[in-house]
């Protein structure tokens, strides 16, 4: 809340149509945002289902404080919903491509949905418009579209390209639009940049004005490099567990170097998401057809998945038989505030424990929707999964607590009831979340990660 009525304080005057195409996670915020920016938003998806909920105020996904500005933009008339693509573009000014770039199995960008789109675009293209790619995407996506534009169309009026990469996080995604670090846009002409520094002319924040290519780039290389540190603290923790020292201290130490920053130097089970993943991939395919071969991004992406295994091999080692015994598994999602498990290094590790035969109560305070369809639990006696939103519940007569997402309500837990609860006083602490000392002192065994 405390974010939007920090934003109703100015509202530019210019004011622009504008239609974005993707009720996903980046075009429903950036649409509902748009909006609260004082701008006339179409928001199109072509999956019908979505938008006729939509319409009726159910938000697809859990994202902090996006329903109030949903529902605020449709009582204003400020954002409306449709599925009708080649109408919603004919009204607009303004074109933010936000549709999925969803991994190939060679590790590339799928950018089918991007290539539909910008055929739409051009046959639909009834007056001068700006096309604005802000979905993640390879270097000379932008060009391509142009080309296809150019390609298909079927009249004289004129169009721009842009790129304006999206940089926000899952579960901060409205506080991120509205106090982003920067906005970078990639533009080739004076009218594209000037439209663009319009729409955003009430957000504060540095702007950075590229070619089209480079703002691709930006984006790539800025979540290739968090991803990057993470790896890095994570290979760190790894040689803190052989030679008994504390990852966290490491981190807090490096962090005040202000020349490498406090942020995203946490250790754990690694990093998930629909974008770290698959945009480390990306970036390695892209620049290995460009003709360079980005073998740190290689690096980076077996040591975070060599994380979860290594946390699986602890907890086994200090269970000596997993088989039969009863493992309580504290958050599934990829990170706090958000039900978004898309590769979460969670899944992995549920599956290591269910085919080891443990019987697994798995809990978290908004996935458990998603993770009953990845883990459906058969019932009867072969009923190894259970699920539950009450971690005092999910400790019942476990033998193992494992600690995989960082939540709030997590580290509130009280932790002499969970030791009372369980059948044997282990904490696998995935993410590094308590204090070691005080849970050892409460009587827990406690495994932690390059500490
Ligand atoms: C990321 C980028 O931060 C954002 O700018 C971009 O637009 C989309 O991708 P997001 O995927 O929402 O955002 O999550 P983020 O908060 O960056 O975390 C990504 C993953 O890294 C999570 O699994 C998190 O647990 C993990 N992580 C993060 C660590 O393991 N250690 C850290 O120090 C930080």
């Amino acid at each position: 809340m405390s974010v939007m009525k920090k934003t109703k304080q100015k509202k530019y005057t210019k004011k622009y149509k504008i239609c974005v195409i993707g009720a996903g996670h980046v075009g429903l915020v950036a649409a509902a945002c748009f909006a609260e920016l004082g701008h006339k938003v179409i928001c199109v998806d072509k999956d019908k289902k979505r938008i006729v909920e939509l319409k009726k105020k159910i938000i697809p996904f859990y994202e902090p404080d996006l329903e109030p500005l949903v529902v605020k933009g449709l009582k204003s008339k400020g954002l409306v919903f449709s599925s009708s693509l080649p109408e919603a573009i004919k009204k607009s000014q303004v074109i933010f491509i936000a549709v999925g770039t969803p991994p190939k199995a060679d590790g590339s960008a799928d950018l089918t949905a991007i290539g539909n789109v910008a055929h739409v675009i051009a046959k639909n293209l009834n007056s001068y418009k700006l096309i604005v790619g802000k979905s993640t995407v390879p270097v000379w996506t932008g060009k391509k579209i142009k080309e296809t534009i150019h390609r298909y169309k079927n009249n004289s009026n004129d169009f721009d390209v842009a790129s304006n990469p999206e940089f926000l996080r899952e579960g901060k995604a409205i506080y991120d639009f509205f106090y982003p670090d920067r906005i970078v846009i990639g533009v080739e002409s004076e009218r594209a940049q000037e439209m663009l520094k319009d729409i955003y002319a009430s957000v504060k924040a540095p702007i950075i004005v590229t070619d089209i290519n480079t703002a691709e780039l930006i984006k790539h290389a800025s979540n290739s490099f968090l991803a990057t540190k993470i790896s890095f603290i994570n290979a760190v923790s790894k040689v803190c567990d052989l030679a008994g020292a504390d990852v966290e201290k490491i981190a807090l130490a490096m962090g005040l170097d202000k020349r490498i920053g406090k942020d995203f130097l946490q250790a754990g089970i690694g990093y998930g998401g629909f974008c770290f993943p698959k945009d480390v991939e990306a970036f390695a395919y892209i620049s290995k057809k460009l003709g360079y071969d980005f073998g740190l991004l290689k690096e980076v992406k077996a040591i975070n998945e060599k994380q979860w295994f290594s946390y699986v091999e602890k907890v086994k080692e200090h269970l000596w038989i997993v088989k039969g015994k009863k493992i309580a598994i504290l958050g599934l999602s990829f990170k706090p505030d958000t039900d978004d498990m898309r590769f979460a290094p969670s899944v992995d590790i549920v599956k290591a424990f269910i085919k080891e035969g443990a019987k697994l109560c798995l809990c978290d305070p908004q996935s458990l929707g998603e993770a009953r369809k990845e883990f459906p639990a058969s019932g009867g006696k072969k009923n190894k999964v259970k699920f539950t939103k009450d971690p005092y519940e999910a400790v019942k007569g476990a033998d193992c607590l494992c600690l995989l997402t960082e939540w709030g309500e997590f580290k509130e837990l009280d932790l002499k009831k969970v030791k009372k609860l369980m059948n044997y006083p282990l904490i696998a602490d995935g993410r590094n979340m308590f204090d070691r000392d005080k849970v050892r002192q409460i009587g827990f065994g406690y495994i932690g990660m390059g500490k």
